[in-house]
Parts: C-alpha cells; structure tokens; sequence
C-alpha cells in the first residue's frame, strides 16, 4: 500500500467516493443515535428499578426497627438509622413523622420534580396488639441517575463515532483499491482516446480475481471495445488503400490504354518500314544486320504495348464459358517448345469439369505471366521445376480473402527458383515495379496478373521464400452456367 494511496487527497478526490463517505457517516449516525437511544432506555429502565428496590428494601430492613426505638423513644439510635438509611444512593431526604406532631428527618428535600416518594406507616407490636406509632417518608432524587445517563451517551457516541469514522476510512481505501482507482483510469484513459491513438497502451491492466468481478468484466469489456475499434480501423485503412491504389490503377491504365493504342501503330508503321528496307538490301550485309536488330526491338515494343493494353482492358468481356485445364495446357505447350527444353513441368490436375465466365484471352495471358515470371526465376537453377495443379475448393462464407461464397478453381503455379525478399513481395504488384536489368521487363506481367483476376471475382496471393522459390496461388470462382 503505497503512501499516495494512503493520502486522503487520492482517496477522496472521486465524487463517487465523497458520496459514500456522506451515505456512511449519514446512515451510521442514524444507526448508531437508535442504537445508543434504545440502549440508554434499557439503562434507565434498569435504574429506576434499582431504585424501586432499594427502597423496597429500606421498608423490609428498617421498619421493625424503626418501630421498636420509636416505642422505647431511643432518639440517638432512630437519627443514627436515617442516616445509614441516608447512605443508600440517590436517597436525599427521610422524616419520620409521628402523630403527636414531634419528628426526625435527615438529608434535604431536593429542589426538583424528578424524585420517588413512598410513605411507609411504622408500627408496633405488643402482646398480640399493634400500635400505629407515625410514618416513614423516603425521598429520591432522579437528578443523579439522569447525570448519570447522560455521561454515558457522550461516552457511547464518541466511541460509536469514532469507530464509524474508522471504518468508513478502512471502507473507502478498500472501494478506492477494488473500484475508485480503476475507474479513474478508465476515465482518464476514455478522455484521451480518440481514433487515432487507439494502441494495446490504452488497454487497462488489472490483476485479474477469479471469479472475476464487476470491474474485471467492465475492464475487459473495454479493452475488447478498444481491440475491435483497431481492428475496424486497421480494415477501414487497408480499405482507403486499396481504393485509393485502385484508383491509381485506373487512372494509369485509362492513360497507359490511350498512349498504348497509338503507339502501337506507330510501332506497326516502324516495322512496315523496316520490312521494306529488308527487301531492298543485301541479306548478308550489315545494313541487313541493323534491320534485324530494330525487327526485335520493335517486336519487343509490341508487347510491351500488349501488356499494357491488356491491363487497361482487364475488366472487358468476361462472357466467355472457359473450361481452365486445356488453357493451361496450351500454355504449358508453347512454353515447352519456345523456352529452356530441360525445365520440368509437374502438372496436376484434379478437376476436370465445370466452367469460369470470363475472358479466355485474359485467362491466358495470366497463365502465361506466371509461367513466365517462374521461367525466368529457375533460370541457371538445378532440376529447374514449375508444378501447376488445379483444383476445386470450397469457399465458406465469411473467408478471409473476401470472396462470395461458392465453388472455386484453385490454381497454384509455383517454382523452385530464386524467390524474393519480403520487400519486394510487398510491390510486386505495382505497376511497372521490376527486379530485371532495364531492357529486360516491363514491370507489368504481374499488375496485368492482378487486375484480370480481381475482374473475374478471383483472387491472387503469393507465397516466398528467397533461395527456395515462390508459389502463387489463384482462386477463380466456377459458374453455376
Ligand atoms: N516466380 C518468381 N520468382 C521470383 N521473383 C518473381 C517471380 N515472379 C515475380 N517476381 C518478381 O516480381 C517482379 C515483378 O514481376 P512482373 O511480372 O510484374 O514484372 P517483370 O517480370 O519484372 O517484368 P515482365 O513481366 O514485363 O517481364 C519481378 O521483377 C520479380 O522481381
Ligand atoms: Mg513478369
């Protein structure tokens, strides 16, 4: 227990806690004045009978007496009796009274209507006869015993309230340990929060009680409010950034799909050009050399241009029905007969029916990037490999790519080539992001990739390990028909 726990400040700074420490000292006092009131009636009960008895008892101890030295007129015994009488507490005044007129009396009649009187006749006895001889009068006060019931209420309720104000005290620092602290942290915490600095450092840390208590259970539901607020943001942000990048796209490839265009024509113009020049000079010559070498460049321009025409007409036409295994291996086919003859193509293929609404040509080209892009990776590389396998999943409602619900294909091209970084599986699908030497890839093979896939209601992950390869996964969703 720390010393600023201690210090009345810290415990009594909450409204919450001001308003238990009235609600205790209020309903104590109350408890106690009853309390103590009923307990004072007792004692006064107990007094006044006291009282009663004491003097009962003057009659049964002193009457006979009284009587025989009144008889034998014994003056000094009779004053020397009242005064012993005298001696019994709150007893002020006695006479004896006698009906001759003559009498005896001690003490002093006290000034107040709060007494006890009783008359007593003395008598005496003789052969069988009784004489009357007078009367006893003893007189109380009540002054004492009230004095007496007073001091002890102010006794009571110092006692009674110095033991509220303690245990209101102990009260307080068990409310502020077990409630008052934490919700003036939950306080402190909820006025700082705003959206953006929402962190596992707003979270509240409590030594957790089992069963777990109101404040566990108010503790915990705050910081789930906290984590699902975060993780609604972080969705919400990756949601702005994709708009925002696909925006981008759209853009580039609105523009990219304009210049593209024309400058395929103007590539088909330079190629015409040079197809004339080929027939005007001398095979062998160097000129003919020259007319070659700008041939390829131009062929090269072309798919450049293709790829991005590709790209900026990947949402159009998807009305195809298109059974996917003979696609691929067309594809594999090509690849076999124009690219390095010792690759090993391990192809899988579990579904053979059922069809993809879509774009044949697009579907293709994805292939073909793929394809492609493990080619060059396992170039140089022992037992160079590509595995394709094809199959259908089951995609549940609720998944974590985002996809309706349905039948998928399930495409996987992967490749024991060199792989990559993680930084560069962050961008590879950026427009035009390439790891090749200038001159050697146009960067757009895999943002083409992408945006054909997205248009077909598919979705493309990838898979990397540097130096062990790289696996992309495909899933396209097969049509009802
Ligand atoms: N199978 C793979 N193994 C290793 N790296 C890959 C693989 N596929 C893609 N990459 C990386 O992703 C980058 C982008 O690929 P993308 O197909 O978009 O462009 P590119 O292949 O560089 O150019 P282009 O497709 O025009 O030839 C590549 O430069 C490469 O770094
Ligand atoms: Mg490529």
């Amino acid at each position: 227990m720390s010393i600023n726990f201690l210090s009345n400040r810290s415990i009594l700074k909450g409204v919450l806690a001001r308003r238990l420490l009235v609600a205790i000292l209020f309903f104590s006092s109350l408890v106690t004045l009853a309390l103590t009131s009923f307990q004072l009636y007792l004692d006064y009960n107990i007094n006044i009978n006291g009282l009663e008895e004491s003097i009962e008892e003057i009659r049964v101890s002193h009457l006979d007496s009284l009587g025989q030295n009144l008889w034998h007129l014994n003056d000094d015994q009779i004053i020397l009796q009242l005064l012993g009488i005298l001696e019994i507490p709150n007893i002020e005044y006695i006479k004896v009274s006698t009906p001759e007129g003559d009498g005896y009396q001690v003490g002093k009649m006290p000034e107040t209507k709060n007494i006890i009187e009783r008359r007593y006749k003395i008598s005496y006895r003789q052969n069988n006869e009784t004489f009357v001889l007078g009367h006893l009068d003893v007189t109380a006060s009540l002054v004492g015993i009230y004095a007496q019931l007073r001091d002890r209420f102010f006794i009571i309720l110092a006692s009674q309230a110095t033991k509220t104000f303690i245990v209101s005290f102990f009260i307080l620092i068990i409310f502020h340990q077990l409630v008052g602290k934490y919700l003036e942290e939950l306080v402190s915490k909820i006025s700082k929060i705003n959206i953006g600095n929402l962190s596992s450092e707003t979270e509240i840390n409590k030594i957790k009680e089992s069963p777990p208590d109101e404040i566990d259970q108010l503790l915990e539901s705050f910081n789930q409010l906290q984590s699902t607020l975060l993780k609604d943001i972080h969705k919400r942000e990756l949601v702005e950034l994709r708009l925002k990048e696909s925006q981008k796209m759209e853009a580039l490839g609105t523009l990219a799909g304009g210049v593209a265009h024309d400058f395929n024509n103007i590539l088909q113009g330079i190629m015409n050009c040079f197809m004339l020049i080929g027939t005007e000079v001398n095979d062998k010559s160097s000129a003919a050399e020259k007319v070659n070498m700008g041939n390829i460049l131009c062929e090269r321009g072309r798919d450049l241009v293709n790829q991005i025409l590709l790209y900026s007409r990947a949402d159009s036409g998807h009305d195809e029905l298109i059974n996917l295994p003979p696609i691929i291996d067309d594809v594999v086919n090509i690849l076999r007969h124009s690219f390095d003859k010792n690759v090993h193509y391990d192809i899988e293929i579990f579904y053979q029916s059922g069809f993809l609404k879509g774009n044949a040509t697009q579907l293709r080209q994805v292939i073909f990037n793929l394809c492609n892009n493990a080619l060059y990776a396992i170039k140089n590389i022992e037992n160079p490999t590509i595995r394709i396998s094809l199959e259908s999943k089951s995609i549940p409602r609720g998944n974590h790519y985002n996809l309706a619900t349905g039948e998928y294909y399930y495409l996987v091209i992967s490749d024991n080539g060199y792989g990559m970084s993680q930084e560069v599986q962050k961008r590879i699908f950026e427009p035009f992001f390439t790891t090749k030497e200038v001159g050697k890839g146009t960067g757009l093979g895999l943002s083409v990739v992408q945006s054909i896939i997205l248009n077909h209601g598919g979705h493309i992950s990838v898979n990397s390990v540097e130096g062990e390869g790289t696996t992309f996964s495909l899933l396209l969703p097969i049509s009802d028909i």
